[in-house]
């Protein structure tokens, strides 16, 4: 597996990222990509929403957009995996170039904006599947949509019945004007009317928020969710900050900037997110994750999962196994005996 994927990853890294991406798209819907065989340590089982997956590892939204490989994800190892962003109605997203390699930071920067082919084509995808797994549908809106709150709702009403979670992205920074539904008004009023929506089908719901969120943010944002006992929040999106010790050339695109230097904000973030949430639901910790010391961090910050996509645009498929053998050693070194143990020990 090794040697068949150093090979592959020669070749993709030569590409332009998005093209890379899709013969990547391609490879897993073949079924020519590896697969983790080896069964998870039981220390990494844990249980959220009433479901207790394999591991707390998952795959990040963006990856798979249009709902084309969520079982060939799952098949890399990822406890869960996270579908979308999906609008209701197809769009191309912003023109190409969009999406950027920072190699020397480990770093990436996309300014796709929701490219997808829209809301019926993904469930046309996800409607025969067998449920397998932990599968969650990320909604966002429409750019030229006149209503953005309805957006949310159109979505996760359809993907309320084949989601094990709907996330309300609020966050991507590629959409103008779209993070402004993070103000307490706004989130509010989308995530009552999305509640409201889906209550014959009740499906965990969370909301994707900023990394860039301030303090007084964050006050706004959890306020919000504990009053309408939300049940979850994913901390976070990609930042339109720029850590001044970026070096690779793409450093200066415009969009959000993931991976490596992305690690330390969101965790930081992560934890004041878990200071004001007390325990009331799970978080999910994503940003700059590449390593199980990585993962851990974001766990002892309060996350009850984490997701990654970055890492796997450097290290592929291997990554996920990776990051979950240094977890369990982790959680082992530390006396826990299990995963859940450690969620929000540095909080
Ligand atoms: C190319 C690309 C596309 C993305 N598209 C979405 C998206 O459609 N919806 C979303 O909620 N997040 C999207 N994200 C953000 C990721 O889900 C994740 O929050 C962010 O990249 C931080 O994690 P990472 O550092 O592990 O990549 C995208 C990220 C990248 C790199």
């Amino acid at each position: 597996m090794a040697v068949w994927y150093a090979l592959a990853d020669l070749f993709l890294s030569r590409l332009d990222a998005e093209t890379a991406h899709g013969l990547a798209i391609t490879a897993l819907k073949s079924g020519l990509s590896p697969r983790d065989r080896t069964p998870d340590p039981v220390s990494l089982a844990v249980k959220v929403w009433g479901r207790t997956l394999p591991n707390p590892i998952g795959l990040a939204a963006g990856f798979d957009k249009n709902a084309e490989v969520p079982d060939a994800a799952l098949g890399m190892g990822f406890g869960l995996v996270e579908i979308g962003s999906v609008t209701p109605r197809p769009q191309p997203g912003n023109p190409r170039p969009r999406l950027f390699r920072l190699p020397q930071d480990r770093g990436v920067i996309n300014r796709m904006g929701f490219p997808g082919e829209g809301q019926d084509v993904a469930l046309s995808r996800l409607k025969p599947r067998s449920r397998r797994g932990f599968v969650g549908v990320n909604v966002g809106a429409n750019k030229d949509s006149v209503d953005r709150t309805a957006d949310y709702v159109t979505g996760c009403t359809a993907f309320a019945p084949y989601a094990d979670y709907l996330v309300c992205n609020v966050s991507s920074p590629n959409t103008p004007g779209l993070r402004n539904l993070q103000g307490r008004v706004e989130l509010a009023d989308l995530l009552k009317r999305v509640q409201d929506a889906i209550v014959a089908k009740p499906v965990p719901l969370i909301v994707k928020i900023a990394p860039d969120a301030s303090d007084d943010d964050l006050d706004d944002i959890v306020a919000v969710c504990r009053d309408l006992r939300m049940d979850g929040i994913i901390i976070g999106n990609t930042t339109l900050s720029r850590p001044a010790s970026l070096v690779s050339a793409r450093r200066g695109e415009s969009g959000g900037l993931s991976g490596a230097p992305l690690t330390t904000l969101s965790t930081d973030v992560l934890r004041k997110t878990a200071q004001r949430v007390e325990g009331q639901f799970p978080l999910v910790g994503c940003g700059g994750v590449g390593s199980g010391a990585d993962a851990y961090a974001k766990i002892r910050a309060g996350a009850s999962l984490v997701q990654l996509y970055s890492a796997l645009v450097f290290e592929g498929p291997p990554v996920v196994r990776r990051i979950k053998d240094e977890l369990a050693t982790l959680i082992a070194r530390d006396g826990f005996s299990s995963v859940s143990q450690a969620i929000g020990a540095d909080v």
